[in-house]
């Protein structure tokens, strides 16, 4: 009797641990490197502070670098392979071409490469650095399992209807979230990495003269002066905080503020407009939501056992070729 509670409590442990952990979970452990590498995150660390202290838009680079990479077939590190004779890979797809922070990977692979050789997963690196750039931006510190696989195939065609268009409205993101396993919850807290960063006039111009009833005016005047003297490469900030993880983003949503139609669509429509509103007012609440949205994001579709390798170095697969 005492056997069968104690074999019932076990499964009961089990089924939690799986159900905050999610899909895919089995393959990842929170101390997977402890005897093989064991300061892999101190190493990852200390080079994405450094990063972001010289330049402090950096984070917003290695944040959007980790996402990039888990939509297009999974966490595997596909988006930092380069282009090859034969091949166009998915970091010169068009959705892609405005990505930053490789050569901060580049620099911490090389350490860990230092330190362990053929240890540590490019795809880990990411969500490690990923992680560290938000902390280091103000945001929330969450624990990064380890134990992803790097992959081989990096396609630019694959990012096509993988990656969230800019113009996509609410119920077209929460279906593309969907596809992962996402919840409507998961998908407004992840929006919300746009507390950091910038967007070209190419991504927001159409915004500007098609939805001037959801666009505050004065920042329309102010896009529409940017877009006009830089054109499509002149830059704007999703939110006045760019640098800093806040709440700032969804109270500027609030205002009509939202850079893309697919920032601001959050707030229009009714399925999600409550979300914003509540992320606006406690930013505690969006920093959890947040979290539990990187985490179920780190873990889709990985790669498992003899399904991918540790590259040597994040940017060519270990045989040269695929
Ligand atoms: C919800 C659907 C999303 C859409 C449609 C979208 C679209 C975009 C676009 C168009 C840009 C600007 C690209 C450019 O013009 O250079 C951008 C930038 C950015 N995105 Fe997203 N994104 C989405 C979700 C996310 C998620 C889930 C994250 C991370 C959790 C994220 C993080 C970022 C960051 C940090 C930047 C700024 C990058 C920089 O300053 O270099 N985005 N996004």
């Amino acid at each position: 009797m005492g056997a069968a509670k104690d074999l019932v409590r076990l499964l009961i442990l089990v089924e939690v641990v799986v159900a905050i952990a999610g899909p895919g979970a089995a393959a990842l452990s929170m101390d997977y490197y402890a005897m093989t590498c064991p300061f892999a995150e101190y190493i990852v660390r200390n080079v994405v502070s450094e990063a972001v202290m010289g330049d402090p838009t950096l984070a917003a680079g290695l944040l959007r670098l980790h996402f990039h990479d888990c939509f297009v077939q999974g966490c595997d590190a596909s988006v930092l392979l380069d282009s090859t004779a034969g091949n166009t890979a998915e970091k010169d797809a068009p959705a892609n071409k405005s990505l930053r922070g490789f050569e901060v990977i580049d620099k911490i692979k090389q350490m860990l490469e230092a330190q362990c050789p053929g240890v540590v997963s490019c795809a880990d690196v990411l969500a490690f650095a990923a992680r560290d750039a938000v902390l280091f931006a103000g945001g929330p510190y969450y624990g990064v399992p380890t134990g992803r696989r790097d992959g081989s195939r990096s396609v630019f065609s694959d990012t096509f209807t993988a990656l969230p268009a800019p113009f996509l409205n609410a119920s077209s993101l929460i279906s593309l979230f969907a596809t992962h396993g996402f919840n409507v919850q998961d998908m407004v807290a992840l929006s919300g990495g746009h507390t950091l960063g910038v967007a070209h006039c190419a991504a927001f111009k159409t915004r500007l003269t098609t939805e001037t009833a959801t666009l505050d005016s004065g920042l329309g005047s102010s896009l529409a002066a940017a877009c006009k003297s830089g054109g499509d490469s002149a830059t704007a900030t999703f939110d006045r905080t760019s640098t800093a993880f806040d709440g700032v983003y969804f109270k500027e949503l609030q205002q009509r503020r939202g850079l893309l139609s697919s920032d601001q669509t959050l707030f229009e429509s009714p399925e999600t407009k409550q979300l914003v509103n509540m992320f606006a007012m406690n930013p505690g609440y969006f920093f959890f939501a947040f979290q539990q949205g990187m985490l179920k994001m780190g873990q889709i579709d990985l790669k498992e056992g003899d399904h991918g390798e540790v590259r040597k170095s994040c940017r060519v697969v270990n045989s040269g070729r695929w």
